[in-house]
């Protein structure tokens, strides 16, 4: 099947997203391949794709394989045409293609020798697609926004967080595999026009940003910045390498999804220090609602590991990782009894771990109201009735933490 992209002008707020943020494969020549980065980008929801019969062939090839598949599509859509399956983080083989948009790189081949997302690169006549990386390959990935935070994420300790000075540095990387309708950071989400980095790249522009701030913490955020693992494990290792002194901190903010506990592991050795998980919720359909996400098994995977990650650090690196972890709060996502389920379950892991709460406000495709305080002051009271003895709140006027404010 082949697609094409519908724009609905009386849906469209001429907001700039599809411009300015959209990697358009086709948008040089003013041809659409129907890849979907526009639909997934939009927030106002005034494009969809609309099935679209290409009647002209092409030959690519893959691995020096030769097939005719139609023109004017991706090389992902190209290559499921010839049969290859999409698969999840978890599955042994398959296209992992989590954010469709040209943000994470995990997709990446070599197409006529250049290492290019095939989510959002169209085919051509006589394209060479090889579809295993060379050995020398440097992961790749678009990561912005490098900058000093004055309050930092769900993985720093709520005693840093003054509010007033910058306590870390951070950054934060394009491509997200959850669809939420609330994204809070969406503009970075949906960032496919930028030039990717290497993790080498990356590390050392925030460590020069760390000196000029003068602090000891450095982040990285998203997005969703666990998608590309190999990326991501060395941006740790490298930041490490160019910060070995003890003070330093490498704190990655995370919605915990693909965290199994390989991948954990790896991110340990590598040199994270303070983790973040942002657990959304208990119950799946609630998950679905907050993510956007619509499979059922999948979204039960990808909540079951955000959580399953948290009991695993805490039990197995204990003293060796700070963990945090963050729960969005607004009456239109979650209910107060679902916080306070999720409260004595993230009590039973223990007592002592920093719950955040973030008063989630309307972006992107949902136009809901700020939670006001006092509905803010009644979630940090139920999860303190839990038992848990480090939760903090996000309020308009400020974070309300375990000793007030
Ligand atoms: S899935 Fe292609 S860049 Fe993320």
């Amino acid at each position: 099947m082949t697609y094409v992209a519908k724009h609905e002008p009386l849906k469209c707020h001429r907001c700039g997203a599809c411009m300015e943020l959209v990697a358009c494969p086709g948008a040089d020549e003013m041809v659409c391949i129907g890849c979907g980065a526009c639909v997934i980008t939009c927030p106002h929801q005034a494009i969809e794709l609309i099935t679209s019969k290409r009647e002209k062939k092409i030959s690519i090839y893959v691995n020096e394989e030769k097939f005719k598949v139609p023109e004017l599509i991706s090389v992902k859509e190209a290559l499921v045409e010839l049969g290859y399956q999409i698969k999840d983080h978890f599955a042994e083989s398959g296209l992992f293609a989590p954010c469709q948009i040209g943000g994470c790189y995990s997709c990446v081949m070599m197409i006529d020798g250049k290492a290019k997302p095939i989510c959002i690169t169209r085919v051509r006549e006589g394209m060479k697609i090889n579809t295993t990386l060379p050995r020398e390959y440097t992961p790749l990935r678009i990561v912005t926004n490098f900058t000093g935070h004055p309050t930092g994420g769900v993985g720093t300790p709520w005693e840093f967080k003054t509010g007033q000075d910058i306590i870390e540095v951070g950054c934060y990387a394009a491509g997200c595999n959850f669809r939420c309708p609330t994204c809070q950071n969406w503009f970075v989400t949906y960032l496919g026009r930028e030039e990717p980095k290497t993790p080498y790249e990356a590390a050392k522009i925030l460590s020069e940003v760390r000196k000029d701030y003068g602090v000891d913490r450095m982040f990285i955020s998203g997005g969703e910045c666990t998608l590309n693992k190999p990326w991501l494990v060395q941006f740790i290792r490298e930041l490490k390498k160019l910060n070995p002194d003890p003070a330093a901190h490498f704190h990655v903010d995370t919605n915990g999804s693909l965290l199994d506990f390989a991948y954990l592991d790896e991110l340990m050795e590598a040199g994270m220090t303070d983790i973040g998980i942002d657990l959304k919720a208990l119950q799946t359909e609630t998950f679905m609602h907050i993510t956007g996400l619509q499979g059922k098994t999948k979204a039960e995977k990808f909540k079951e590991t955000a959580w399953k990650a948290v009991n695993y650090l805490v039990n197995t690196y204990e003293g060796k990782v700070f963990v945090g972890v963050g729960i969005p709060y607004n009456k239109e996502l979650i209910t107060l009894e679902e916080i306070t389920m999720m409260g004595r379950q993230l009590l039973k892991i223990s007592p002592f771990l920093q719950v955040s709460v973030l008063n989630y406000r309307g972006e992107f495709r949902k136009n809901i109201a700020i939670p006001t305080t006092k509905e803010m002051k009644e979630v940090f009271q139920v999860l303190k009735d839990t038992g848990l003895k480090n939760v903090t709140v996000q309020t308009k006027n400020g974070i309300i933490g375990p000793r007030g404010k």
